[in-house]
C-alpha cells in the first residue's frame, strides 16, 4: 500500500490523485481520499485503480488539504468499504494507513467493545482508538501519541481532525514514509516519487516519532513530546525517468532502458584507471565472511541465485541463496562469520527487512543490494551497493534483475582480485559484450514478438529448462510469464523435470529450452528430446557457437558466465508480448503490488 497527503493552497484533489498514480506500483486493489474544506471532510474511495477513483471524485469540491491511499489487500477482501481512510464513529477523524497492526483484534476487545465498525481492516481499529482518546478528554496529538504506544506491527499514517483542520497528523513504524517541503505548502508520501509533482525536498522521518504537517510549518516530536530537526535532503529522481515516454508500457521500456543500465552500472563501478572497483569496506566484510547468506524475494531471489556462482566459482566464498519469508522463520545454523546480502529492487520489502532485523540482533553484518538509495533496507544494513538502474514502475521486474546480477558480478571479482584469486573472466569488457548482445536481442524484438504469439498466445502453461545458469533463468523467465500473462509456468532443472513433472507434458505443450552453458549443452538436448517425445513444442533458445539444428533462436556469444543476462531478455520479452496478446494488464497484473511492505 501506499500514502500521499497535502496542505497548501492548490487543489488537494488533483495533487494526490497524481501522487497515487505514482504509488500504484505498491498496489491497486482500491484506492481513496478524503480531502477537506473547513469542517467539511469528504472521503471518495472505490474498488480497483486510481482511474477509477477519479470517476468518483467530485470535482467541484474545493479543497486545498487531504490524504489518500492505494491498497494492496491483506485485512479484509478489496471492496469498498474495506478501502480507505477510514473514518472513526462521529467521523472527526480520518485515516490512511500502510502496514499491518498485529494486535489489533486484541484492542477492539479491550477498549473499543461499544464501537461499530464499518469494514473489517485493522486500520479501523486505529481511527477509532484515536476517537476514544479524544472522547477521554486528550487533546488530538496526545490522544494520537497514546494509541501509537499502544500498536504492534507496521504503520505509515495520515491523520486528519475536522477540529484541527490545519493540521495533517503523520507517524510511521516500519514502514516508510517521507514528509516534502514546499513553499506554502508540505506534503506527505510513502515514497519521494509520488510528489515530485511538487517538491524535491524530503526530511526522512524515522520510527517512534510524531509529525505535525501544517501548511507553512513540519513539527517532528519524539513521542516524549520532544522536538526533533532533522536537516531535509534533495530527491535525486529525475521526473521524466518515472514517465512512459512513448512505449506503451513501463515494462517494455523497462527492457529497452537494459543496455542503458548495464552502460551506467560499468561507469560507476570503475575507478580513474578504469578498473572495477567497490566499497573498500564492503570488499573486507565479504573477504572476512566464511560464508555468505544472500536473502530476497521474488525476481531479487531469482538474481541470487545467479550472483550465487559468481561469489562462490570467482570470489570462493561459499554462498547460500534464502527466500526471506521462510528464513525469518527457519533459519538455518549459521556459519562462524556470516555475511548477509540482501538484494531488494525497493529496499522496502517487509519479508526481507524482518529478516534484516534478526540478524542485526544476533550481531551480524548486512549489505543491501538496491535500486532505491536511502530505502529502509539500505538505511538499515551495515553496507550498501546500489543498482543505477533508475526508477522501476513495471511490477513485474526488468532491469533490476540484470542490474543485480551485473552489480554482484562486479562484487564477486573485486572480492578475487583483492584476495589474489585469478579469473579467467575479464569483466568489463565482457559486460560490454553483454551490452551489444542484450541491444541486438532488444532490436529483434519482433522476431520474439512472433514466438509469443505461436508458443504462448493460447496455452494453459509452459514450462522453462535449462541446466546450471539456464536453469536459474528459467525459473525467473517462468515467473516473468507467470505474473502478467497468467499462464502457469514453471522452471525446471532440465534433469529434473523427468522425475515428476514431465507428467504434466502434453500434445503441444510449450516447453522453453534454455542453451547457453557449453558443459550441459548436450545433457539438456537431451531433455528437450525427452519433451518432445511426449508431445512438447520446444522452443530452444541457445547461444551462439553452441546452436544445433531446429534451434528457434539464437543469442549473441557471450561469456558462458554472463549468458544470463542476455538470455533472460528473451524470456522478459516473450513474456510481454504473450500478456499483450492475451489482452492482460501489462504493467499492473493482478492481485499483484511491486513493493510489498507487509510480512
Ligand atoms: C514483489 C514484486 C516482485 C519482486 C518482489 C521483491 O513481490 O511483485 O516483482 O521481485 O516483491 O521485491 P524487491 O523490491 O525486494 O526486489
Amino acid at each position: 500500500c501506499g500514502i500521499v497527503g497535502y496542505i497548501g493552497t492548490q487543489d488537494a484533489k488533483e495533487i494526490l490523485l497524481k501522487g497515487l498514480e505514482k504509488l500504484e506500483y505498491r498496489g491497486y486493489d482500491s484506492a481513496g481520499i478524503a480531502v477537506r474544506n473547513g469542517e467539511d471532510v469528504r472521503v471518495y474511495k472505490e474498488k480497483g485503480r486510481i482511474a477509477e477513483l477519479r470517476k468518483v471524485v467530485d470535482s467541484s469540491f474545493e479543497t486545498s488539504t487531504g490524504i489518500g491511499h492505494t491498497r494492496w489487500a491483506t485485512h479484509g477482501v478489496p471492496n469498498h468499504d474495506n478501502s480507505h481512510p477510514h473514518q472513526s464513529e462521529s467521523k472527526r477523524f480520518t485515516l490512511v494507513h500502510n502496514g499491518v497492526i498485529e494486535n489489533y483484534e486484541q484492542l477492539k476487545r479491550e477498549f473499543l467493545t461499544g464501537v461499530t465498525f464499518t469494514s473489517d481492516t485493522d486500520t479501523e481499529i486505529i481511527v477509532q482508538l484515536v476517537e476514544y482518546f479524544s472522547k477521554q478528554g486528550l487533546d488530538t496529538e496526545k490522544a494520537f501519541v497514546e494509541v501509537l504506544k499502544l500498536l504492534h506491527g507496521s504503520y505509515a499514517l495520515g491523520l486528519l481532525d475536522t477540529e484541527n483542520p490545519d493540521v495533517i497528523y503523520v507517524a510511521k513504524n516500519k514502514s516508510p514514509l517521507l514528509v516534502g517541503l514546499g513553499e506554502g505548502f508540505n506534503v506527505i508520501a510513502s515514497d519521494a516519487m509520488a510528489m515530485l509533482q511538487v517538491t524535491d525536498t524530503y526530511v526522512e522521518l524515522v520510527d517512534g516519532e510524531i509529525v505535525l504537517v501544517e501548511k507553512e510549518k513540519v513539527t517532528i516530536k519524539n513521542l516524549d513530546g520532544k522536538e526533533i530537526k532533522r536537516k531535509p535532503y534533495k530527491a535525486e529522481i529525475d521526473a521524466s525517468d518515472i514517465e512512459k515516454g512513448t512505449y506503451a508500457h513501463y515494462m517494455l521500456k523497462e527492457i529497452h532502458e537494459q543496455p542503458g543500465v548495464m552502460r551506467k552500472i560499468i561507469q560507476e563501478y570503475q575507478d580513474e584507471k578504469g578498473e572495477l572497483k567497490i566499497d573498500k569496506d564492503i570488499v573486507k566484510a565479504v573477504r572476512k565472511a566464511d560464508r555468505i547468506y544472500i536473502v530476497a524475494c521474488g525476481t531479487s531471489y531469482n538474481a541470487g541465485l545467479v550472483g550465487k556462482e559468481y561469489l562462490e566459482k570467482w570470489a570462493g566464498v561459499p554462498t547460500e541463496v534464502h527466500v526471506a519469508s521462510e528464513f525469518v522463520y527457519n533459519m538455518p545454523l549459521l556459519s562462524k562469520k556470516p555475511l548477509f546480502i540482501f538484494i531488494s529492487q525497493s529496499g522496502e520489502t517487509a519479508d526481507s527487512r524482518a529478516v534484516l532485523v534478526a540478524i542485526k540482533e544476533l550481531g551480524h553484518t548486512a549489505l543491501t543490494i538496491t535500486n532505491v538509495p536511502g530505502s529502509t533496507l539500505s538505511r538499515e544494513a551495515d553496507h550498501t551497493l546500489i543498482l543505477h538502474a533508475g526508477p522501476e514502475i513495471a511490477v513485474a521486474s526488468t532491469k533490476a534483475y540484470t542490474a543485480q546480477i551485473a552489480v554482484l558480478a562486479i562484487l564477486a571479482q573485486v572480492v578475487a582480485k583483492d584476495a589474489g584469486i585469478k579469473v579467467d573472466v575479464d569483466l568489463l569488457p565482457e559486460l560490454a559484450k553483454v551490452t551489444a548482445a542484450i541491444t541486438a536481442v532488444i532490436d529483434d524484438a519482433h522476431t520474439i514478438e512472433g514466438f509469443a504469439t505461436e508458443f504462448l498466445e493460447t496455452t494453459r502453461n509452459a514450462f522453462f529448462i535449462g541446466r546450471t545458469m539456464d536453469y536459474y533463468v528459467g525459473v525467473e523467465g517462468s515467473l516473468k510469464l507467470k505474473e502478467i500473462s497468467y499462464i502457469q509456468a514453471e522452471g525446471f532443472a532440465g534433469g529434473e523435470l523427468k522425475h515428476g513433472t514431465i507428467a504434466l507434458i502434453e500434445d503441444g505443450t510449450p516447453v522453453i529450452a534454455l542453451a547457453t552453458q557449453e558443459s550441459v549443452n548436450l545433457s539438456i538436448r537431451g531433455n528437450v528430446k525427452e519433451v518432445v517425445a511426449r508431445g512438447a513444442k520446444p522452443l530452444i533458445v541457445a547461444m551462439e557457437g553452441l546452436e544445433q539444428d531446429g534451434d528457434t533462436y539464437v543469442i549473441p556469444q557471450v561469456h558462458e558466465m554472463l549468458a544470463p543476462l542476455v538470455s533472460v531478455v528473451v524470456t522478459q520479452l516473450l513474456a510481454y508480448y504473450a500478456a499483450l496478446h492475451r489482452g492482460c494488464d501489462v504493467d499492473k497484473p493482478r492481485n499483484l503490488a511491486k513493493s510489498v511492505t507487509v510480512e
